[in-house]
């Protein structure tokens, strides 16, 4: 059984990607053991309790502290028994703490093409605004390996999407979350499938 943590800042479309991929057995063997999210009042902590997991909130607001928040993450995630941690719309940075000890076993979801519009201030809809202003004809999606730097892991699975023209920031991040959900199932079913065989 691979157990998942999922950590959120926001909506939670991607969580309920992987809800509903564990509830429907796409992702067999996979239970969501805890869901993180930095802030409070995040959507993504309705789907989770929804679904009867347990969410716990670690961000500024709780743990104004850096240290304090990234071992209060940490003993959250080691006592939910977590063997991946899926960044899903996490919008704080991980800190190397987290990195290293779950190294190799943490993975995100970005909504580019890595290394195309990535790294520090490129989250959520900035992305697809940097995107349309570099006129790009294609975006995509990228699930790759945290490591201590920003959106710099090794890329696991990555799809294009395209840019169509009249695209606002809106309906391309509407057309991207759709690719992000599919690849973030498969590149947690990898991982499952890895964990049954090892
Ligand atoms: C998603 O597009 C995700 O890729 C992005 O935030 C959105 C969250 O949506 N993440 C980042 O930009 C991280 N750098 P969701 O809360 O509906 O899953």
């Amino acid at each position: 059984m691979l157990k998942l943590a999922v950590l959120v800042s926001g909506g939670g479309t991607n969580l309920q990607a992987l809800i509903d991929a564990v509830n429907d057995g796409t992702l067999a063997r996979t239970r969501i053991v805890l869901v993180v999210s930095s802030r409070g009042d995040a959507h993504a902590l309705t789907r989770a309790r929804e679904q009867d997991i347990p969410v716990f909130v670690a961000g500024r607001a709780q743990y104004p502290d850096a240290a304090a928040r990234a071992d209060a993450i940490g003993g959250a995630l080691r006592g939910a028994g977590a063997d991946l941690v899926v960044l899903a719309g996490y919008m704080s940075i991980v800190p190397p703490e987290l990195t290293q000890a779950f190294a190799g076993r943490i993975i995100n979801i970005h909504p580019s093409l890595i290394p195309k519009h990535c790294g520090l201030g490129f989250y959520g809809k900035n992305v697809h605004r940097a995107v349309l202003d570099a006129g790009e004809t294609e975006s995509g999606a990228t699930v790759h390996f945290v490591d201590e730097g920003v959106d710099t892991g090794p890329v696991i699975l990555q799809e294009k999407v395209p840019v169509l023209p009249g695209d606002s920031a809106d309906s391309l991040a509407a057309r991207v979350l759709v690719t992000e959900h599919r690849i973030l199932v498969e590149a947690v079913r990898r991982f499952a499938d890895a964990e049954r065989i090892t």
